[in-house]
């Protein structure tokens, strides 16, 4: 027999290691067989033994009839041998069993080896796997960086003139009636790389108005304040492609309004001598913008100074003109400036719902006479007078929908300002008309009577104002006129435009249009009044963002935020190796060095493709973004057919289960990693353990830390080696919206939001960046919550993180997003929003929902579930405590304040890998083995 027990454990682990585990396997069964029967054998061996000693060569049979001869003694001695004999087998059988129980032991520790080795073959084998992969993917880049024969496109120089404008002789009179882009822009000015730089005269250094005018000072001051914060001003005369003139508002010196009213001018505001005047003009004022804002007079065809100048080669940017006089695709309607120089609007908007109001329809007006004269009732032509028949028909009807016209104004109600020729007037205060449209779901506004006006303040400032109040503009005459921007804005979405004739179909029309629609009228009508319409700010920088767009030229890259380590110089970060087991038990996927993702690369070809998408949808036309989470995908055989490049399919395009899945990324999108952001506050030990466990996690391009402590970190800090860079970033200061600082390192598009003391397993991290690639416009990740009506108060949300079959928010705490809305949330997010997660340090999370989910309209993606996602023992997190419930009650409510409604939408789904679940034959493996 082998004797085990002798051996010491490591002599016998090299001795396991080096048979075949089959053969240990069968010298178990053996020995298990063989130990009952050597006991047996031995037990009646001794026993026959025993007998024989004492009896001779008596057989066995006989002892009965030997018993009758023996004496008294005899049977005594040989009764007490017999127990003798039972004593020392009973004992050897003790022993026996003993040994027994030994083996049995020493068979368990075996077989525990056993698995322990079968479990580092295993490791072993999932590293060499990884290797593999990881050199296969090596070589595959390689190899498609020896293939690819052009370089990365660098960006051209950028290419500005650098001359003032050429004298040229004026154009003949009356020829810049004729002016397009073609043949009035100087483009040699403005190359594709310039960057289109705009340079500002000084209004209140270059006076281009005639005496006894004047340039509204509001203006002037808020002009040069707001376009200082446009990225493309300079100067630099020379560089310059545009060259922007302030011409209005022009205001009587007095700065008394009323005294304008009604007063023949006999001067015109502006002064052709002195525009000539201007130093960079050149004779004809080529690529000059002659910007009349209008801010208060709203009369109708008051806005348009330029009738009786030549204005040479110019463009004109005002809010009213004339058919003939409006120069399409070279002129430029504008909105009237009447909101704040800048900052949050949101206050001034109106809840997006109900969707029905209380009014159908409203209108509040009156048809004045040319030259002031009042004349109620009195109309131009024979139509306007139908429709305000029918009209006034329609209020008095037998229908549960309600109207409110007036079509003559309270004579109490200062109108006086807004006399001007034949138009439809205001009626009421600023103040009253808003009231007013605030209960109305349509607002009816009136073209200019005068037929061949396509625009006047007036008809826009009406716009302005019911759209800020969400009151959906339907236009009677729409067919005669143009909004602002319209070469850029699909105005269709956000005003109904009606011809006169068919009045008497409105009100069918309006009933017809369902609640949906009503919203996404609203909706739109708030995106474009925000963007475009609401500020002086918002004002200018759409114009020149318009004038820019025409040119092709791509708009200046949004600033990210330059991200300074909490290490410098005479402070460096301990680094130690970490060894010890990743945890990993599968493969995962190819362990790469870090690679960006592309950026920049639609530079010139956005806005022709997307351009209507970056303008009226999701998009931000002011500025260039490094990506966009709407990227389009490439159908899926270019990849086959020349536009491979980066791609990784699944085993080569054959597709496979999970070992070819583990070794390529697969799906829609070339190669990419991603980046783990976290966010972290004096919980150092914490950190680090996170930190470390990200070793060896496949498709990681880096790790960046926002230390929101003013501390610096603890210089005995060991900070863990995991294979790729860890950025430490110092914040300037303890704020939860840091955890989305659009920061200049972080390189690649998918982004891993983490708390620092999230615990997150390396499956589970890789399953959802695969998820999120195929989403890449929302928020992918764990923890699930949502927002619950409150069924008490019935008016408003409660936040709720209780179970539930539906969820409407994923916590930031560990989800994936795309870096684009790292910056849309500092840009674009109002101030107020931000401020408030300030305040109650706390809901940051809830405001990235509000923002996805707005932008997308479409709910988060929650992913598997197998997870902890608090570490046990770690100390209680705050999350959990009741006022912090209680703000997040409050945000939510809040932010739907700010947004005007409720982003957030319900979703019932979550997502598991594809053959999870599925049973699959033995030489297949699934995609992840735990999820
Ligand atoms: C696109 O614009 C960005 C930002 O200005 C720049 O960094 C990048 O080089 C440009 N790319 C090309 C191809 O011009
Ligand atoms: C040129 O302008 C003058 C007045 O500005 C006008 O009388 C004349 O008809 C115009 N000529 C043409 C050809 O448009
Ligand atoms: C309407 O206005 C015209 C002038 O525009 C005037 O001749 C006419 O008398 C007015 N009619 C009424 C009813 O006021
Ligand atoms: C480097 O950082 C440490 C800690 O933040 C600070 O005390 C030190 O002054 C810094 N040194 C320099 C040269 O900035
Ligand atoms: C969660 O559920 C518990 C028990 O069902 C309930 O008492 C609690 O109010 C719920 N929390 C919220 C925020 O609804």
């Amino acid at each position: 027999m082998v004797n085990f027990g002798n051996e010491s454990g490591k002599d016998f682990c090299n001795w396991l290691a080096s048979i075949k585990l089959s053969r240990i396997v069968v010298m178990v069964l053996v020995f298990l067989i063989l130990t009952p029967l050597i006991t047996h054998f031995y037990l009646s061996k001794v026993e026959r033994h025993s007998y024989q000693v004492e009896h001779g060569a008596h057989s066995h049979q006989d002892l009965p009839e030997d018993l009758n001869y023996m004496t008294e003694v005899d049977l005594r001695v040989g009764v007490q041998e017999l127990f003798r004999i039972r004593g020392s087998v009973l004992s050897e059988l003790r022993d026996i069993e003993k040994k027994r129980q030994q083996f049995k032991l020493e068979i368990q520790s075996y077989q525990k080896n056993i698995e322990e080795l079968k479990q580092e073959l295993s490791h072993q084998q999932t590293s060499l796997n990884q290797l593999k992969i990881s050199v296969e993917q090596a070589q595959v880049a390689q190899k498609e960086a020896l293939q690819q024969n052009s370089p990365d496109l660098a960006l051209p120089k950028r290419l500005t003139a650098d001359t003032l404008p050429q004298e040229s002789s004026p154009l003949p009179r009356n020829s810049s009636r004729r002016c397009k882009m073609y043949n009035c822009f100087d483009h040699s000015r403005c190359s594709l790389t310039s960057g289109f730089p705009v340079y500002l005269y000084d209004p209140d250094q270059y006076s281009v108005m005639n005496d006894g005018w004047d340039i509204d000072g509001f203006l002037k001051t808020t002009l040069k304040q707001t376009l200082g914060y446009n990225p493309h001003l300079t100067n630099d005369p020379k560089e310059a492609c545009i060259y922007l003139v302030l011409v209005g508002e022009a205001l009587k010196d007095t700065d008394d309004v009323s005294e304008n009213v009604g007063n023949h001018l006999n001067l015109p505001a502006l002064d052709a001598d002195a525009l000539k005047q201007l130093p960079y003009w050149g004779g004809d004022g080529k690529n000059h913008v002659l910007l009349n804002l209008a801010r208060r007079d709203l009369s109708a065809t008051s806005g348009d100074i330029f009738s009786t100048i030549d204005t040479g080669r110019a463009i004109l940017v005002q809010s009213t003109f004339t058919q003939e006089q409006f120069r399409e695709h070279f002129d430029l309607i504008v909105s009237p400036v009447l909101g704040p120089p800048g900052g949050d609007v949101w206050q001034e908007c109106a809840s997006m719902l109900p969707a029905r109001r209380n009014y159908l329809l409203s209108f509040q007006g009156e048809m004045k006479a040319k030259n002031g004269m009042l004349s109620n009732h009195n109309v131009s032509s024979d139509l306007d007078k139908f429709v305000i028949e029918y009209l006034q028909q329609l209020s008095k009807s037998q229908t549960q929908d309600k109207f409110l016209f007036e079509f003559e104004c309270n004579p109490a109600s200062d109108t006086s300002n807004n006399i001007g020729p034949q138009d439809w007037a205001l009626c009421g205060t600023d103040s009253s008309r808003k009231s007013i449209l605030k209960e109305s779901t349509y607002v009816l506004i009136f073209a200019p009577t005068q037929m061949d006006l396509i625009s006047t303040t007036l008809l826009q400032a009406r716009v302005y104002e019911a759209l800020r109040s969400g009151a959906i503009p339907v236009i009677l005459g729409g067919d005669q006129i143009k909004l602002a921007y319209s070469e850029v804005i699909q105005w269709k979405r956000v005003v109904i435009f009606l011809p006169r004739a068919r009045i008497t179909e409105l009100h069918f029309l309006l009933r017809a249009i369902p609640d949906e629609d009503v919203l996404l009228f609203r909706r739109q009508g708030r995106l474009l009044w925000e963007r475009y319409l609401a500020s002086v700010q918002s004002t200018l920088d759409t114009v020149v963002a318009v004038l820019r767009d025409r040119l092709n030229i791509p708009p200046m890259p949004a600033e990210s935020m330059t991200a300074i380590s909490v290490f410098n110089q005479t402070f460096q970060p301990n680094q130690v190796a970490i060894t010890g087991d990743t945890e990993q038990e599968e493969s995962l996927g190819p362990l790469e060095p870090p690679y960006d993702s592309p950026s920049y690369r639609r530079n010139y070809s956005l806005f022709l493709v997307q351009g209507h998408e970056m303008w009226n949808d999701w998009g931000d036309p002011l500025r260039l973004y490094p990506t966009l989470p709407m990227d389009p995908v490439l159908p899926s055989d270019a990849k086959f057919v020349g536009s491979g490049r980066g791609f990784r399919p699944i085993g080569q395009g054959q597709g496979g289960a999970g070992k070819e899945f583990a070794e390529s990324l697969g799906g829609n999108y070339p190669r990419e990693q991603f980046t783990v952001l976290l966010l972290t506050y004096e919980r150092e030990q914490v950190l680090l353990d996170s930190i470390a466990r990200l070793r060896g996690l496949p498709y990681l391009n880096s790790v960046v830390v926002v230390w929101n402590s003013p501390r610096p970190p603890n210089s005995e800090l060991r900070w863990p080696d995991i294979g790729v860079p860890v950025h430490i970033v110092k914040a300037a200061r303890n704020s939860l919206n840091n955890r989305f600082l659009p920061l200049d390192n972080l390189n690649t598009e998918a982004i891993l939001s983490v708390d620092d003391d999230a615990h997150l397993r390396h499956d589970e991290i890789l399953f959802g960046f695969r998820v999120w690639r195929e989403h890449r416009d929302r928020i992918v990740g764990f923890p699930g919550r949502y927002h619950a009506w409150d069924v008490n108060t019935k008016n408003s949300w409660l936040y709720n993180s209780n179970y539930s079959c539906e969820l409407s928010m994923v916590l930031t705490g560990a989800a994936f997003l795309h870096r684009h809305y790292l910056f849309l949330y500092w840009k674009w997010l109002p101030q107020a929003i931000r401020d408030k997660v300030d305040e109650y340090m706390n809901c940051e999370d809830i405001a990235m929902n509000f923002l996805v989910s707005h932008v997308t309209r479409k709910p988060p993606v929650k992913v598997t579930s197998r997870w902890t996602f608090r570490c046990p023992g770690c100390p209680q997190s705050l999350s959990e405590d009741d006022t912090h419930f209680q703000e997040r009650h409050k945000c939510i409510n809040f932010f739907s304040q700010v947004f005007g409604y409720t982003p957030l939408l319900n979703t019932q789904y979550r997502a598991d890998s594809i053959l999870f679940k599925t049973r699959i034959p033995h030489d297949k493996q699934k995609c992840f083995k735990f999820i």
